[in-house]
């Protein structure tokens, strides 16, 4: 008997009902995945009952010896995985990471440079509505119309007009491999820092399928939670030599901490107080499952999915911005289907599919409204489909944006796709 069920019906009911959503629809939202049982074990475990203000041996409470453990296990997998040297891991979430990133190498009001939104960015990378576009002075660059890559000589150009102190890369619906070592030639041009946000492909980066960010840039951020697999958070890494970055490019800058102590202390007391010690332990279970080959062969399955599906969409006609994809993202543009990306997204929600819409560059659509929609691999994937499955999946797309309109066929497609999911628990230990 679940406890639960016992002490709150009512939320009982609501946690199964989303069992029963994960297990019986496809989940093509690229930026989700589904953790193992034993990520979920800990993420729901006792740790969560513990403060431990501080870092590991520098506490600001008692009783912290085993969650002192659980950081350090964390920290250690983490530079292994990606080999670097610094690396801190309590950011709550991408964003907590990216806005001590920011926080650390940057005073308000600088110029910054990141990948505008409608072309794949992120909001913690200039939006206006985020605290990253309301601090800091963003220039935004995009992707070229014709190959709906990053558009280096703009990137140029704006580098050399704005002088930014930092520039990031990596973006939320990019579909190709970052280009670390184009970014990396521009900022050492100006002199700025070179920022990567690997929160999508970390996955792909830490089983070695998208390059690694670390040689070319002096700070990365990341998720733990989309290709990477493990709880919700983020994390923040630098590679080797990173303590002379600061002296390199300011070295009137005043500060008389070094740059790991800088970012250990803007995550907390900066922007956060008590870390999620059951999430620290959960993301150390991750890390280490990530270091397994078993994870190397999801992550390549993960992108041959994607490029199956990519091409499978090309014959059908859909447009696909940068006409595919090297990783787990592929970005449809609707345009010439005549249907708008929240249209789509409801549809496919009805067959039981679900995606996000989504801008496309230069879209003439609102955000709200979109001219898109954005689907991602690394869920399926973890369920153990493959290209048979990737096969019926791209036919039910299809044919769900062609009857949109036709809440019967939409049916039939959702009672195919639950079929199909029966095929491919995820967690059978559950019930629901
Ligand atoms: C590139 C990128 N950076 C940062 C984030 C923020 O992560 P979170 O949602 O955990 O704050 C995301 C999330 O979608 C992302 O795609």
């Amino acid at each position: 008997m679940s406890y639960i069920h016992q002490s709150d019906p009512e939320l009982f009911s609501i946690l199964n009902r989303e069992i029963a959503r994960e297990e019986s629809t496809l989940e093509l939202i690229a930026s989700e995945n589904f953790t193992s049982p034993a990520i979920l074990e800990m993420a729901g475990g006792v740790m969560t009952n513990k403060y431990a203000e501080g870092y590991p041996g520098k506490r600001y409470y008692g009783g912290c010896e085993f969650v002192d453990e659980a950081e350090d296990l964390a920290r250690d997998r983490l530079k292994t995985l990606f080999n670097c040297e610094y690396v801190n891991v309590q950011p709550h979430s991408g964003s907590q990471a990216n806005m001590a990133t920011l926080m650390t190498f940057l005073s308000p009001g600088e110029t910054v440079m990141g990948l505008d939104l409608s072309h794949g960015g992120h909001l913690t990378h200039g939006s206006p509505v985020n605290f990253s576009g309301k601090l800091y002075n963003f220039i935004s660059y995009r992707v070229s119309k014709q190959t709906g890559r990053v558009d280096f000589d703009e990137v140029y150009q704006l580098a050399k007009e704005h002088k930014p102190k930092l520039i990031i890369c990596g973006g939320s619906a990019y579909p190709r491999f970052i280009e670390f070592e184009q970014f990396k030639d521009i900022a050492e041009k100006v002199g700025a820092y070179l920022m990567a946000d690997i929160a999508h492909p970390a996955g792909l980066v830490a089983a070695g399928i998208h390059p690694s960010p670390m040689p070319h840039c002096d700070v990365v951020t990341s998720t733990t939670h989309k290709t990477l697999r493990g709880p919700r958070g983020g994390i923040i890494m630098m590679g080797k030599d990173f303590e002379n970055i600061w002296g390199r490019v300011a070295p009137k800058s005043g500060r008389t901490k070094n740059v790991s102590e800088l970012l250990d202390s803007t995550v907390m007391p900066g922007i956060q107080g008590g870390p999620l010690m059951h999430i620290i332990a959960a993301k150390a279970i991750a890390f280490g499952e990530a270091l397994k080959p078993a994870f190397k062969i999801y992550a390549k399955n993960v992108v041959e999915n994607a490029q199956y599906m990519a091409e499978l969409l090309l014959n059908l006609d859909y447009k696909l911005v940068s006409d595919g994809t090297d990783t787990h993202v592929i970005l449809i543009d609707l345009t010439n289907k005549n249907i708008t990306g929240k249209k789509a997204e409801n549809a496919l929600g009805l067959a039981g599919i679900t995606v996000n819409k989504n801008m496309v560059p230069f879209d003439e659509k609102s955000p709200f409204v979109t001219s898109g929609i954005r689907v991602g691999t690394p869920a399926v994937t973890t369920r153990g489909m493959g290209k048979n499955e990737i096969e019926k999946i791209v036919k039910w797309i299809d044919k769900s944006l062609k009857s949109c309109e036709d809440e019967l066929t939409l049916q039939e497609i959702k009672s195919d796709v639950a079929t199909l999911c029966d095929a491919f628990p995820i967690y059978p230990h559950l019930n629901h």
